[in-house]
């Protein structure tokens, strides 16, 4: 505590105190910024591959949050010199690159957003953690669980940077709420799910050379389109304990699968089944929650908000819970924005951020053990599959009939 100056101070003894103070000042303003780096200015982000989703989610979400003053769009990176000229036109980016390690060492961005194809995502994310970034790394989030452990095992052990998955489909006021009413037991305990992604994807889709390939695509639809409602699924109701699944090849002439249907106990005890497909032409995302007082529903394509959830009272529920479960509140439709907004918060924190460590590992854990099942014929339990294991490293384990030839020839 100070003590009350003495008024017989002499002037040296004052001057000493003022720089004593002035030091001491400084040294706690230092320790602060050491403790919170990014108080007081904007958030400096990069995007890495300038395709579709980042023009179409990336660049629009961090444009909100700069117009805010949240952050501050430094850089850009791609193999394709063109593209990322004309992005870097379009949104006013002032940096452009053909080089990622380049790019990391001159502009040292805060954040970078990963919006290459998954193949790339591990070396990509690593080479971001290395340089003190935080990771915003689109889904699929690496192709293996031997992957992710590996960048995982780069994060910061406290306060950063962490590497967290784009999976805007928990993010948004409806998501929010439906989690909360769950966690709470407010509609009593959840019994029985349906989640479906059940898209149509035709000929043409699949004549695009990197498609259809467990190397290039890193999966059929339960990897790379169906991982969104089930990432949400998981997020809804928690921890699962074992899965048993079929997968199939039905219509289109490619390595992966084009069907799948699994069945998934929770720890919990709840229930639930899980198909996803690209042959569907009557195209839907569903989940549907069955708990003791009422059914969940969300019915809607690439995304949703508010009007995209259904919520059915048991008959004798009283009106003023039946109320309480249908205040969503004001509508934030899931986007990249959403979950955007709560990654600069946990990086301001300095806290892991949702979607991140072992919240991002778990829709890539139950798909790993999904095609483990599918195509060993046994129920996989969450957990089992670690160092050792062929589905730890390649999604299709190496099985007779679902991995590549070329992959059989070399393990044989
Ligand atoms: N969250 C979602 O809803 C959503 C939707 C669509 C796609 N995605 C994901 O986003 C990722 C990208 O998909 P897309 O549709 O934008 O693909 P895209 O092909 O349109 O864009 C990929 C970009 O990466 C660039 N690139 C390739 N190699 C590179 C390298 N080594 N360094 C830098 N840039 C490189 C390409 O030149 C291209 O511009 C995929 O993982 C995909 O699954 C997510």
């Amino acid at each position: 505590m100070r003590t009350p100056r003495d008024a017989t101070t002499s002037k040296t003894t004052e001057h000493e105190n003022i720089e004593h103070e002035s030091r001491q000042h400084e040294s706690t303003e230092h320790e602060r910024r050491l403790a919170a780096p990014l108080a007081g200015r904007r958030i400096k982000a990069a995007v890495i591959g300038t395709g579709a989703i980042a023009s179409g989610s990336h660049l629009p979400a961090l444009a909100a949050l700069a117009a805010e003053g949240e952050v501050e769009i430094v850089a850009a990176v791609d193999i394709d010199a063109d593209a990322v000229k004309r992005f870097c036109a379009d949104g006013g980016v002032p940096h452009g690159y053909t080089d990622l390690d380049r790019m990391l060492a001159e502009q040292r961005p805060d954040l970078v957003s990963i919006c290459t194809p998954p193949t790339l995502h591990r070396e990509q994310t690593v080479a971001a953690l290395r340089a003190g970034a935080w990771v915003w790394c689109e889904k699929p989030p690496v192709p293996t669980l031997a992957d992710f452990d590996a960048v995982e095992a780069e994060e910061g052990t406290d306060g950063g940077p962490y590497a967290s998955i784009v999976f805007q489909h928990r993010f948004g006021s409806g998501a929010r709420h439906v989690r909360r009413l769950i966690a709470d037991g407010a509609m009593g305990r959840p019994l029985v799910a349906h989640c479906q992604t059940t898209w149509y994807r035709n000929a043409a889709y699949y004549a695009v050379p990197w498609r259809g390939k467990w190397e290039t695509e890193g999966g059929g639809p339960a990897m790379g389109h169906g991982i969104h409602q089930m990432d949400l699924l998981l997020d809804l109701l928690g921890p699962w304990s074992e899965v048993r699944a079929m997968a199939g090849r039905l219509v289109h002439e490619v390595q992966t699968e084009d069907v799948s249907t699994a069945l998934v106990r929770f720890e919990s005890g709840a229930l639930a089944t899980i198909v996803n497909s690209v042959l569907s032409p009557d195209e839907v995302s569903r989940i549907r929650i069955d708990c003791e007082r009422a059914t969940v529903e969300l019915t809607h394509l690439y995304g949703h908000s508010n009007d995209n959830w259904r919520i059915t009272p048991v008959p004798d529920a009283a009106a003023e819970d039946v109320a309480a479960w249908q205040a969503f509140g004001v509508d934030v439709p899931s986007s990249h924005l959403a979950q955007l907004r709560d990654l600069v918060a946990s990086m301001r924190a300095g806290e892991r951020p949702r979607s991140s460590g072992a919240d991002g590992r778990t829709s890539l854990e139950l798909i790993t053990a999904l095609y483990k099942s599918a195509f060993t014929d046994t129920t996989v339990r969450a957990g089992e599959i670690g160092p050792g294991d062929p589905y730890y490293i390649a999604l299709h384990g190496g099985a007779p009939g679902w991995a590549p030839a070329t992959y059989e020839e070399a393990s044989a």
